[in-house]
């Protein structure tokens, strides 16, 4: 039988986690006070009544609005070393960090403030035993021009970036909106991922493009990929890995998308567990392994093969793989 602590011992890469969606609201209330700011909360209890979503956007509305917060180069170093420590809890080998620069260059933060301070914490984490990358995420709902500034920004930190992500909120931001952009950093060696959210009325439409033209390595979600058979073969012999976060999908879908996840694993596809935004669903990468298992009554062995899948579908190279798998 699973257990937490079977789900919290197993080896895994960490795929799908925001650093944004990890500022817990203590976290939060402690650089208020470092940076004198005022969150309009007079404690975290009340605080944390706040945290009520049940979509993607009344999510993202409580998600940008907590990160006034964050400021200097030492608050994104706090922000990535605390989670970097509680992934090791959870016996994360490999993690790749989604970072939003949007979500602070628009508040008047520097690009250079926000990269540094990330990175700098990865760089620490070595000494934890895990090995933390950055993927750069364009935020979907901005405009174009916004991202390609974004895109020139990293082009200048290519070392500390690993990939190039899409968030956000995907209704009438189709993945194609951004079609040179992907392809600019794809020819700058970024690796590619995207957002494809369960529940998009476009869904499969958008999941075709990223399939298709753009060519991702990676879909974030998109578990409803099951709904079109054709691009499910497509996406098992390419290879592409998928990213389904239970706890989130609860949160936001009102469903586990637990059905998708052990269809497309029974499909031979690259699908993993992860966490998404930890610090607003509850629970951090074991505690989604443990929720899905109980509920669909997983066995070891399949949550051995979604752990597996999680360093198949990583970016790191094969020489380290092999030492994972
Ligand atoms: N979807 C889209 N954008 C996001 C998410 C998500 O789950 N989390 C943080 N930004
Ligand atoms: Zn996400």
């Amino acid at each position: 039988k699973v257990t937490p602590e079977f789900t919290r011992n197993l080896p895994k890469a960490e795929l799908h986690v925001h650093i944004e969606g990890t500022l817990t609201p203590e976290l939060r209330f402690k650089l208020a006070k470092r940076n004198g700011i005022d969150t309009g909360y007079s404690s975290i209890d009340e605080m944390k009544k706040m945290y009520n979503y049940n979509s993607l956007s009344s999510f993202l509305d409580v998600y940008y609005a907590a990160m006034d917060v964050l400021q200097t180069e030492q608050d994104f170093y706090d922000l990535a070393m605390a989670y970097l420590h509680r992934a090791v809890k959870n016996n994360v080998r490999h993690v790749e960090i989604f970072f939003d620069p949007q979500a602070h260059t628009t508040r008047g933060i520097k690009f250079s403030t926000v990269i540094n301070g990330l990175y700098r914490a990865t760089v620490d984490a070595r000494a934890l035993n895990i090995d933390a990358r950055l993927i750069m995420c364009f935020l979907r709902d901005l405009p174009r021009d916004s991202a390609q500034q974004t895109l020139n920004e990293a082009l200048k930190y290519k070392d500390k970036i690993i990939g190039i992500g899409l968030d956000s909120d995907e209704h009438n931001n189709p993945p194609m909106k951004f079609y040179n952009q992907f392809t600019t950093a794809s020819a700058n060696g970024f690796h590619l991922t995207a957002h494809a959210d369960p529940d998009q009325k476009d869904s499969i439409e958008h999941i075709r493009q990223l399939l298709e033209i753009i060519c991702v390595d990676r879909v974030d979600h998109g578990t409803n990929i099951v709904e079109d058979p054709d691009l499910v073969e497509l996406a098992a012999k390419r290879k592409i890995g998928f990213t389904s976060c239970p706890l989130s999908n609860t949160f936001l879908n009102a469903d586990m998308k637990g059905k998708e996840v052990l269809e497309l694993l029974n499909k031979g596809v690259k699908i993993s567990i992860h966490s998404d935004d930890p610090a607003y669903f509850g629970g951090y990468i074991a505690d989604n392994y443990y929720a899905i298992a109980q509920k669909y009554n997983l066995t070891k062995e399949q949550i051995v093969t979604l752990a597996c899948n999680s360093f198949e579908a990583s970016w790191i190279s094969e020489e380290q793989k092999a030492l994972y798998l």
